[in-house]
């Protein structure tokens, strides 16, 4: 099959299109053959070797995350899944590699796409979708009433979890640059900082939730938009002890991670506030009920641009402009 490889990890280097066989079937796996790949910058931070000591990838291997695609073959102990079946996936950590024409997936990460979305905008989903879910519904189990600031609006987790925050009935706040003002209050967003202009610390305050997505800078100061008892949750590090245990790192990590969320964890105690960064993990059970959302119609996707498969490489470079403005895909299909 074709697919975009990963050679060697390094910092902008291109994937090369080649032929890989096409993947074996565990007992639980579907073999899905992939119509769309969504990209992310968990993409770019891997070719990079950013994330190499978390997720330690031997070369050469397939890069990609997000998928929709149709189901052609499944393994003995699967149950939820035939072929034929219109599917979209974020696959486990281990088992990346959506830039390719077919993918083995474990059926616990599958879910059945959304009728309603054409396979470009089911692959925009998944990845920003369970994040945007974990962060407010299981992390912060984000109430009816409560206020939450969702950093970065106009990016791929910003435009899934404003819309995500106003269905569960918080208010909602986001920063983002002018241009795409009218973009995030079309998704719900209540309150807009340009935050080129204007300083969100200064203007909001008595939060419940921050969901922050940028800079070390930008942590600190959301500490001044929480209410003691309010919850900041970062998905962009730094990462915390809960983390490290989790991830089941080496013993040396485990030690070492930690420390460099010491400083904020330390600051948002003396607030009253709880600092946790956030991983997002593969979850066909939370697709599914993401997928409920969709069809009816409480959350859309929003897609920026489509390249064609052969120009995996530019849309790479164009998400790691910064600029985007909701989700990027390469079609396959
Ligand atoms: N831990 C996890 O599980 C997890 C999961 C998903 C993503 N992430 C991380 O979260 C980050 C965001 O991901 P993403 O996919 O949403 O990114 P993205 O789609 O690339 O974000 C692009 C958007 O960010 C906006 N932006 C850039 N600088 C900003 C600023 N200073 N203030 C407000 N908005 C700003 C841009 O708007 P303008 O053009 O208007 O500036 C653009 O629309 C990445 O670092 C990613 O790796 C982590």
């Amino acid at each position: 099959m074709r697919a975009f490889i990963l050679d060697e990890y390094k910092k902008k280097g291109a994937l090369r299109l080649g032929e890989m066989p096409e993947p074996t079937l565990r007992d639980e796996d579907v073999l899905v053959e992939i119509r769309a790949a969504g990209l992310n910058m968990l993409d770019s931070k891997v070719r990079d070797g950013e994330f190499k000591l978390i997720l330690p990838y031997r070369t050469p291997f397939i890069l990609g995350h997000d998928l929709a695609g149709t189901v052609v073959r499944i393994g003995p102990k699967v149950r939820s899944f035939k072929p034929g079946d219109e599917v979209y996936a974020r696959p486990r950590d281990g088992r990346i590699g959506t830039f390719a024409e077919f993918i083995a997936i474990d059926e616990g990460d599958l879910a059945l796409k959304p009728g309603n979305l054409t396979m470009e905008e089911a692959a925009s989903l998944p990845l920003v979708g369970l994040t945007a879910w974990q962060v407010l519904v299981e992390r912060a189990a984000l109430q009816e009433g409560q206020k939450v600031l969702i950093h970065a609006g106009s990016g791929g987790v910003g435009t899934f979890a404003i819309q995500l925050a106003k269905h569960l009935g918080a208010t909602v706040a986001t920063t983002t640059s002018t241009a795409n003002a009218e973009l995030v209050k079309s998704l719900g967003a209540d309150v807009v900082i340009d935050y080129k202009t204007q300083d969100f610390e200064k203007i909001l305050s008595g939060y419940d939730v921050v969901l922050n997505s940028l800079d070390g800078d930008t942590l600190q100061k959301s500490l001044k938009v929480l209410k003691p008892g309010g919850k900041l949750i970062s998905i962009s590090g730094p990462p915390d002890p809960d983390f490290a245990r989790e991830q089941g790192l080496n013993w040396f990590l485990s030690q070492v991670l930690p420390f460099l969320s010491f400083g904020i964890r330390r600051k948002a105690k003396a607030r009253g506030i709880s600092y946790s960064f956030l991983f997002m993990r593969a979850n066909g059970e939370q697709l599914r009920q993401i997928a409920s959302l969709i069809q009816a119609g409480i959350i859309r996707p929003v897609l920026d641009r489509v390249f064609p498969f052969e120009a995996t490489n530019e849309a790479m470079s164009y998400i790691e402009t910064g600029r985007s403005k909701g989700k990027t895909i390469v079609k396959i299909r």
